[in-house]
């Protein structure tokens, strides 16, 4: 459905000819996410300059009743950047300035297109770095990662994006701009805005600047061990953990997951449950807390365990790890991705492992386990015919029994990924009554209902 020529001339009027494409291959090219979502085809993609044209274009979005996805990068697998029907989308990739690095303060003011890798390569020249880390930080923006509260490998040290931000500013389906949180590290004034922002899908407002959270980039020693199955290289991570180090990032690898990315990345890694870890702080203390690691993983019963010799060895298992996804991807050309993004206190970390792996027995599936384990987050991923929709609903039966589990043990149906239209028949599940209260801040934020409809909540 086209725009009415009156919408398509005032939205020209604020961001000018080149900010509005309606044209049918952009269309397309913004109709998705990385979810398998079947494309939705936008009405129009809105490209604003500035902050205050952000909030013109809600403004009359909101007088309209035309719904807004706003958009970074589309890397989202949840669905939460798929448009929302008969909308527009608001891609924030034009507004990619890194405003202000603010070294003494450990603190970047930063426009919403800015890309995660792009920024800590900035940063890294002045020794700092904005940490979560996530697995397509290649890709990923930081207005994309404060809609999704995205995390990361290096989560379990250093939290995830809403433990790294200090101020947004906002623009509201109203048309206004406010500015959220303060940069003072600590505040107890008024309601946490920022945190509920973050996460919120795009469902209640748009982040036009972020204040993001920095630390020094520390000494790092990277080092992997194999274990006999991933049950007890899950168990090895609570081990650690145990010992009171917290490592820069701990994540587990199944053997299904090593082979995809041997395959794609041409390396010849073990293909058997692995355990890639990183320390971080002084010289000192990484080669300690090394050597304490190794020790644990011994005792665990692990088969192998090494330490990346040098720089290029380390960047070369972290590619790897962060290729798990696109290697099962291009391993897998036509098919359907079913993912699922679980988290779980850590004493049940190892029965989540192994629970996801029986539940792919039960279902004759194939399945690839990975993640944060040091967090408790455990994504695993089938691969599926598109048209098999036996299949499909086989790999949906395990996901669905996969959260199941991690809602008795208290934990969450999706870890960092977010709701969007995959995970939103868990919500009520998982918060019962408390969803009337998010639904309540939906729509006193957004009484038309024009951000991200259908996201998140029905
Ligand atoms: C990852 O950790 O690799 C990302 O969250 C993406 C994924 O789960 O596939
Ligand atoms: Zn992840």
């Amino acid at each position: 459905m086209s725009l009415p020529p009156s919408v398509h001339r005032a939205l020209v009027k604020i961001v000018g000819e080149r900010g509005v494409s309606v044209e049918r291959s952009v269309l397309r090219d913004y109709s998705h996410d990385e979810s398998s979502f079947e494309p939705v085809m936008p009405r129009a993609v809105v490209k604003p300059d500035t902050a205050e044209q952000v909030a013109e274009v809600l403004a009359l979005a909101d007088r309209y009743r035309l719904p807004v996805t706003a958009r970074g990068a589309g890397s989202s697998l949840e669905g939460n950047a798929v448009p929302s029907p008969n909308g527009i989308v608001l891609s924030l990739e034009r507004m990619n300035r890194v405003l202000e690095v603010l070294p003494e303060d450990f603190q970047a003011r930063v426009q919403p297109g800015v890309v995660y890798d792009e920024l800590n390569r900035l940063l890294a020249r002045q020794g700092l770095f904005f940490a979560p880390g996530p697995a397509s930080g290649d890709v990923a923006t930081i207005g994309g990662m404060v809609g999704n509260n995205s995390g990361g490998l290096n989560a379990l040290r250093y939290g995830v994006t809403r433990d790294n931000v200090l101020r947004l500013q906002l623009a509201l389906a109203n048309g206004t701009l406010i500015s959220a949180g303060t940069r003072a590290l600590k505040s107890s004034s008024g309601y946490d805005l920022v945190r509920l922002f973050i996460g919120s899908e795009g469902t209640l407002g748009i982040a036009t600047e972020v204040v993001v959270r920095l630390h020094g980039v520390p000494e790092r020693r990277t080092a992997w061990a194999n274990f006999q199955s991933p049950e007890a290289a899950a168990s090895a991570v609570f081990e650690i953990m145990r010992t009171g180090i917290v490592p820069g990032a701990l994540e587990l690898l199944d053997p299904e997951s090593v082979r995809a990315v041997n395959a794609v990345l041409g390396l010849a890694w073990p293909e058997l449950p692995m355990l890639l870890m990183e320390f971080h702080g002084t010289p000192a203390a990484i080669r300690e807390e090394g050597e304490e690691g190794r020790r644990v993983c011994q005792e665990a019963g692990a088969l192998a365990f090494r330490f990346a010799s040098d720089g290029a060895e380390r960047e070369q298992l972290w590619a790897g790890r962060k290729a798990v996804n696109r290697a099962e991807r291009t391993l897998h050309p036509g098919c359907t991705f079913v993912k699922s993004d679980v988290a779980v206190p850590l004493s049940h970390y190892a029965q989540a492992v192994h629970q996801a792996h029986s539940l792919a027995e039960r279902q004759a599936l194939k399945l690839m386990t990975y993640g944060h384990a040091g967090d408790g987050n455990l994504h695993t991923s089938t691969a599926v015919p598109s048209a098999d929709a036996e299949a499909l609903s086989r790999a949906e039966a395990l996901v669905e029994g996969l959260i199941s589990f991690a809602l008795s043990v208290g934990g969450t149906a999706t870890a960092e990924h977010g709701i969007g239209l995959a995970k939103k028949r868990f919500l009520q599940l998982e918060h019962g009554p408390a969803v009337e209260v998010m639904q309540a801040l939906k729509t006193a934020l957004d009484p038309n209902g024009i951000l991200n409809p259908g996201k998140i909540l029905s």
